[in-house]
């Protein structure tokens, strides 16, 4: 299939932030990868209504934890498919010196333009700061999300979520799906929640994939780990029940918040939001699969053996990580499980909550982040 290029024009975007027009070159890709996964299976009855979603928050949520873990099947396999995942990557204009090659994953409820929103760019766009720092960005829908392959709500999870993102770090490291960039001088995941926890497992089973990692929305710290607070907060619905037009023809294993509220409960804090932001991005959530929210034991235990810098930054009030309080919670334990990495920082960002790139500083966040890349040679 032939790539379309187009350059964005800046200027009316951005403002003073890039100062040259076109700043930026962009590309989309649809790739065709072929993956094999040690998945896991299902063991819920697949819902028919919302009735059985509410039965299964309450049975992923028990107090005991053999109830809780009865809705995964104790036997996993392995799957090998072939599926076809839509990215986009942005390059400077003017190639810099250097090229460090974001991969960025993002996380539950949302697509690929959680980096790239239809917002204010200078404010809330990941990529534009990316590329204006100089560093190249590959960004992609998640398998079953978006322009990417459509998998079952029942399929789509951690396992085969990792396998692609292996697949296309080793593709991007090799110069392929990076326009005419050529091999990269390094390659950093940099994700979003979900998408932290993908590039996490992806560089702890292959330390030597990548050359650094950034995980945003997240945290490693199960003392505070507020999963079910979660699930029971953000009211689970079927998604093709929801919005028959939009998601008609996805399975019932993909859900989807109730309401902008419930929304807004787990994404967002107040002050530190705008409600047209938040209005925004209900508008453009992204149904997620059942099989990517139940806990998955399958992931290397820390130390991680990976060497490269390591980041975590999460909003200062995040809900889903934190319990809503990331303080002196980001550090522990993640400096040791990222013992072996030449570089560790945690940062609870302030005036943010769990969707930290939609939060009204979130280009502090931004700046947070390729800081700590350029001051430790990526
Ligand atoms: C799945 O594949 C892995 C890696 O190739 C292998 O070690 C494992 O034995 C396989 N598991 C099953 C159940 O086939
Ligand atoms: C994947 O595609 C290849 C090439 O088209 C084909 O040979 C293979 O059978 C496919 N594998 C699966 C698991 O569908
Ligand atoms: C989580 O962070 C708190 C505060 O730093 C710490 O006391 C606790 O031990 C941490 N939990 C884990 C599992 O490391």
């Amino acid at each position: 299939m032939r790539p379309t290029i187009h350059i964005l024009l800046a200027a009316a975007l951005t403002g003073a932030a890039h100062p040259t027009k076109d700043f930026k070159v962009c590309q989309d890709y649809t790739i065709p990868l072929k993956i094999t996964s040690n998945n896991l299976a299902f063991n819920f009855p697949k819902f028919q209504n919302n009735f059985d979603v509410a039965d299964f928050v309450d049975t992923i949520t028990s107090r005991d934890a053999t109830t809780a873990a009865s809705v995964v099947s104790s036997k996993r396999q392995n799957v090998t498919a072939n599926y076809s995942i839509s990215a986009t990557f942005c390059k400077p204009a003017k190639q810099g010196k250097k090229n460090t090659v974001l991969i960025a994953t993002h996380g539950l409820n949302f697509d690929r333009s959680y980096w790239d929103p239809d917002l204010d760019k200078a404010e809330y766009s990941f990529v534009d700061w990316a590329v204006g720092q100089g560093y190249p960005i590959f960004y992609y829908d998640r398998l079953g999300v978006g322009k990417s392959s459509e998998v079952s709500g029942y399929v789509a999870q951690l396992a085969n979520q990792v396998a692609v993102a292996k697949e296309l770090a080793k593709l991007a490291k090799a110069g392929q799906y990076v326009a005419d960039l050529g091999k990269p001088d390094a390659v950093v995941l940099v994700g979003h929640s979900f998408g932290s926890h993908v590039s996490l497992v992806t560089v702890a089973e292959s330390p030597q994939l990548v050359d650094g990692v950034v995980l945003t929305g997240f945290s490693l710290n199960s003392t505070y780990l507020n999963l079910d607070g979660f699930i029971e907060a953000v009211a689970l619905r079927v998604a093709a029940e929801q919005q028959p037009g939009r998601w008609g023809k996805l399975d019932t294993g993909y859900l989807t918040p109730v309401d902008l509220y419930a929304n807004v409960g787990s994404f967002f804090k107040a002050p530190d939001y705008s409600h047209e932001v938040a209005k925004y991005a209900d508008s453009v959530k992204t149904p997620f699969a059942v099989t990517e929210l139940v806990n998955d034991n399958n992931v290397p235990s820390p130390p991680f053996a990976f060497k490269g810098p390591a980041m975590i930054i999460s909003g200062k009030y995040d809900f889903i990580f934190c319990d809503s309080d990331c303080d002196d919670v980001l550090e522990n334990p993640g400096r040791q499980a990222f013992a072996n990495s030449r570089a560790f920082t945690a940062v609870s960002y302030p005036g943010a909550g769990h969707g930290l790139n939609l939060h009204l500083n979130a280009a502090g966040s931004f700046k947070e982040i390729t800081d700590f890349l350029r001051a430790n040679g990526l």
